[in-house]
C-alpha cells in the first residue's frame, strides 16, 4: 500500500513517541498503558481483588495493567471487536458491544456477581469526519455507561473515553447524576491533537 504523507508522518510521530518507546521496554501491548496508570497513580482505581469490566480492551494493554494490579484474587473480564493475545488472570469475550450478546456474555462471566469497576476505552474507527466521529464515540461511550449502571455494585467506579464536542456535556450531566463525583482527565499519553478525554465516575449512587 503506498504511504500517504499523512501516514507517514503519523508513523513517524508514532516511532519516535516517549509513550511508544516505553512501552516496548516495559513489555505492555501499546502505550496506552500509560493513561490508565498514569489515572490509577492519582485516583486509585485499581486494587487487589477487584472484578473488573474492561471494554474495548485489544491490544490488551489495560488489561495486562489491571491484571497485575488486581492480581489472582482479582477478575478481568475484556471484551473487544478484535482477538487479543491470551493474558494471564484475563477472561477474553470477542464481540461487538452494540450487540446485545456481548453485554450477555459478560453478565454471564460475571456470574451473578456485580463488578467494582467498569473501563471503556473502546472507540470506533476515525473517519476523519469530525461529527460523525464525535457521535459514535460518544455512542460507545453512552452504551458502557449503560453497562456500567446495571452492573456496578453500589459505591463501585467507571472510567471511560469520551471525546468533546456536541453530547459531551450531556454525556457528563448523566455521569453527575448516577455517580458521587465526576473527574474528568487528560492524562499525559492522550494525544494533544486527539480531543479524548476521560470521565472517571467515582461511587456509583
Ligand atoms: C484505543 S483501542 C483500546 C486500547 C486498549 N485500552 C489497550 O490498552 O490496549 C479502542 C478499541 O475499541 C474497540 N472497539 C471499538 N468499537 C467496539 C465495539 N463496538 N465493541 C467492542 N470493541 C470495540 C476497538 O476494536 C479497539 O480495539
Amino acid at each position: 500500500m503506498k504511504r500517504t504523507k499523512t501516514s507517514k508522518a503519523w508513523m513517524h510521530e508514532h516511532v519516535s513517541d516517549f509513550f511508544v518507546k516505553q512501552a516496548r521496554k516495559e513489555g505492555y501491548r501499546s502505550r496506552a498503558a500509560f493513561k490508565l496508570l498514569e489515572i490509577d497513580a492519582r485516583d486509585h482505581i485499581l486494587k487487589p481483588g477487584l472484578t473488573v469490566v474492561d471494554l474495548g480492551a485489544a491490544p490488551g494493554s489495560w488489561s495486562q495493567v489491571v491484571s497485575q494490579k488486581v492480581g489472582n484474587a482479582g477478575k478481568v473480564i475484556a471484551l473487544d471487536l478484535l482477538e487479543i493475545a491470551p493474558l494471564p488472570n484475563v477472561i477474553f469475550i470477542r464481540g461487538d458491544f452494540r450487540e446485545e450478546q456481548a453485554s450477555l456474555e459478560l453478565q454471564f462471566h460475571l456470574g451473578g456477581q456485580k463488578a467494582n469497576l467498569v473501563i471503556s476505552d473502546m472507540a470506533p474507527n476515525m473517519s476523519g469526519i469530525t461529527i460523525s466521529d464525535q457521535a459514535r464515540s460518544m455512542y460507545l461511550a453512552e452504551l458502557a455507561l449503560v453497562f456500567a449502571l446495571e452492573q456496578l455494585n453500589s459505591g463501585g467506579n467507571f472510567l471511560v473515553k469520551a471525546f468533546q464536542g456536541r453530547d459531551f456535556d450531556s454525556f457528563l450531566r448523566e455521569m453527575r447524576a448516577n455517580f458521587q463525583s465526576v473527574l474528568i482527565r487528560k492524562p499525559k499519553a492522550s494525544r494533544d491533537r486527539s480531543n479524548e478525554l476521560y470521565l472517571l465516575g467515582l461511587g456509583r449512587k
